[in-house]
């Protein structure tokens, strides 16, 4: 009997996401067959490679035909429509066909790159992913968002395409270095904030080495599932999963790229919450909590987000009581003072 958890997501095509500890080759091989004779695509990075594509290649070929690997660089600014381009001319050289899957295995840059390509390729194919980072595992992986990025900004061009199935495998955690623990603990710490006081809790009670993982990956991917089942195709209650990430994305593209993702989202929650236990929870997992961009450059920044609309932007703030959170539309000047007020009181918190 294979130890594992499991979230049901319920939306227009439902799955389950199964998350255990150092079982990938045993659950992937236990996973019901693609359509019969068909193919696996295993859709990885350089980094991830070496790393875990034998254990999962070894699980699919107890239920596939075949197992075909495609390997792209890694780095969020690979995550575009040439690599995009890239992969779906693989799949194509490589004799893909309607029946067969693409297995995303990496972090969110190989799941949002894969989804897209399986969502174009012949008008889609399956699709599941198989996260490796945190972020990926509470966030990326789950939801059927994907995406890439253009110059003007990021995530502007992408598909809804649900996974299949999400198999995670927390013991890939183990080779993650500590700017990715923190990294993907930001979206973790997100979840607490907008949804749930106890998860909040739980993040302060412990730390990264001591966080039981399969636990707080499970309890998110539950989060973001109630959001999905609430609101799959983002045109209301999901978008307050987006807390932190108008600016998170403004510092992301500011700094070309080089603020990781969760990086930029912990600055932004810390900006937008000024409360000094999610300051204190920030810098406990060694997040960053204050930004050298002036309230005037995030702002201009974030007018090129895809949120916006005319004069004014939907933000996501804080209630007063951590698991609770409000959309609230306000204009661009509106937002601006918000975030000015957030620089200075990080500023001061800091000293
Ligand atoms: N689609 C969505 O709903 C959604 C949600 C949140 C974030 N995202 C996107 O996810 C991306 C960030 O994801 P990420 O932080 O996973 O980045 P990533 O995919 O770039 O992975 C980070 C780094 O870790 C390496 N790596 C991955 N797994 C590893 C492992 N187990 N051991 C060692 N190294 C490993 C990768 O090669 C990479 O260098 C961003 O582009 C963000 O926009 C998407």
């Amino acid at each position: 009997m294979l130890q594992m958890k499991s979230v049901r997501v319920e939306c227009s095509s439902p799955y389950e996401v199964v998350i255990c500890d150092g079982l990938l080759t045993e659950v992937v091989g236990a996973f019901p067959a693609g359509k019969e004779g068909s193919t696996a695509y295993v859709l990885t990075d350089e980094n991830v490679a070496p790393l875990y594509l034998d254990s999962l290649e070894t699980g699919l070929r107890r239920s596939f035909r075949d197992v075909k690997a495609v390997v792209i660089a890694s780095g969020e600014e690979h995550k575009t429509l040439d690599t995009v381009g890239h992969i779906l001319g693989e799949l194509a050289r490589l004799g893909a066909t309607r029946s067969d899957t693409l297995f995303c295995l990496g972090g969110g840059v190989v799941t949002d790159t894969g989804g897209l390509a399986a969502a174009l390729y012949m008008r889609g194919i399956d699709v599941v992913n198989v996260p490796t980072t945190i972020l990926a595992a509470a966030d990326a992986a789950v939801g059927g968002k994907n995406g890439v990025d253009l110059p003007t900004g990021k995530n502007l061009v992408g598909t809804f395409k649900q996974p299949k199935r999400v198999i995670c495998d927390v013991s890939a955690f183990t080779t993650l270095d500590n700017m990715n623990i923190s990294n993907g603990i930001a979206e973790i710490i997100k979840c607490g904030i907008i949804a749930d006081q106890e998860l909040f809790e739980l993040l302060e009670r412990n730390t990264s080495d001591t966080l039981d993982f399969a636990d707080i990956i499970t309890r998110s991917v539950k989060i973001k599932a109630d959001f999905i089942r609430k609101d799959e195709f983002d045109n209301g209650e999901r978008a307050k999963l987006n807390f932190g990430h108008t600016v998170g994305h403004a510092i992301e593209k500011l700094s070309g790229y080089k603020t990781p993702h969760g990086f930029a989202v912990a600055i932004g929650m810390a900006l937008l919450c000024q409360n000094s236990r999610v300051t204190r929870l920030l810098q406990r997992y060694e997040l960053p909590v204050a930004t050298e961009f002036t309230s005037e450059q995030i702002v201009n920044a974030a007018m090129n987000d895809k949120k916006k609309d005319g004069d004014s932007i939907n933000v996501i703030f804080p209630s007063e009581n951590i698991g609770e959170c409000r959309v609230k539309r306000v204009t661009f000047a509106k937002f601006q003072r918000e975030v000015e007020s957030g620089l200075v009181y990080v500023r001061d918190c800091k000293t």
